[in-house]
């Protein structure tokens, strides 16, 4: 994305103080737009309100996104304004900044062999992307990611891999969306699932015996 000019802020989620949400509703009655808790949300709230890219990253925690992510979405709710209205049929919120072209993409990996086990997470950000009033620009989206970095360091071929990721990010920011290409090069098998469940299951069974373990 700085490839292509874009000025990028990362925060990682983990490490922000974000309070849960309360469900009081002050941000939308008694101090609309500003919720009543006071921690690292005041100053994420209008920029990401006018991010014309938003990019959220998450490995697959039970089916989905991880319990800090799915906080700090759920604390984004002051953006939008209490008023329903319908949008592509659906009830939505209106957001409160109106923000032209604003898009919002998914990074995820997973430690599952199949590619379907990002399929609640991806229906959950679109469903996201509807809300905030954004149009969804894809997903890059890595499973049996575990396998990745010892294939790199094993000195197997997967730059490709890395190289679309970079690409993918030159492309949201020069079309507003993730090139089809790039996203299937991201996701693309590493290895067979037999030899995946083998050698998961050695290491796995390699660590246990080491500690004594069963
Ligand atoms: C609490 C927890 C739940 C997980 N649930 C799933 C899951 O439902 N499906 C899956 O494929 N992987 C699951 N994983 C595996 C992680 O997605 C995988 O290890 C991933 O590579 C972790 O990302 P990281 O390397 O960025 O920490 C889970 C891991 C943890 C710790």
């Amino acid at each position: 994305m700085k490839d292509e000019g874009a000025e990028v802020d990362v925060f990682y989620t983990k490490k922000l103080a974000v309070k849960p949400c309360e469900g009081e509703y002050a941000c939308w009655f008694k101090t609309p737009g500003a919720c009543f808790q006071r921690d690292d949300m005041d100053p994420l709230l209008s920029l990401i309100s006018r991010a014309e890219v938003l990019v959220f990253a998450t490995p697959v925690y039970v089916d989905g996104m991880t319990g800090p992510l799915k906080n700090f979405m759920d604390r984004l709710i002051p953006i939008g304004h209490p008023e329903i209205e319908i949008r592509d049929g659906h009830c939505r919120h209106p957001q409160r900044e109106k923000l032209e072209g604003g898009v919002l993409a998914l990074v995820a990996n997973c430690g599952f062999w199949e590619l379907d086990n990002f399929d609640p997470l991806v229906v959950h950000m679109k469903a996201v992307a509807k809300n905030l009033e954004r149009e969804y620009a894809g997903a890059l989206l890595r499973p049996h990611g575990g396998a990745l970095r010892p294939m790199l360091e094993g000195g197997m071929a997967v730059g490709d891999v890395f190289d679309a990721a970079r690409e993918a990010g030159r492309g949201i920011v020069r079309d507003g969306r993730i090139p089809e290409r790039e996203m299937k090069i991201v996701s693309r098998e590493l290895l067979p699932r037999e030899a995946f469940i083998d050698v998961a299951n050695t290491r796995m069974k390699r660590a246990l015996d080491k500690l004594g373990r069963r």
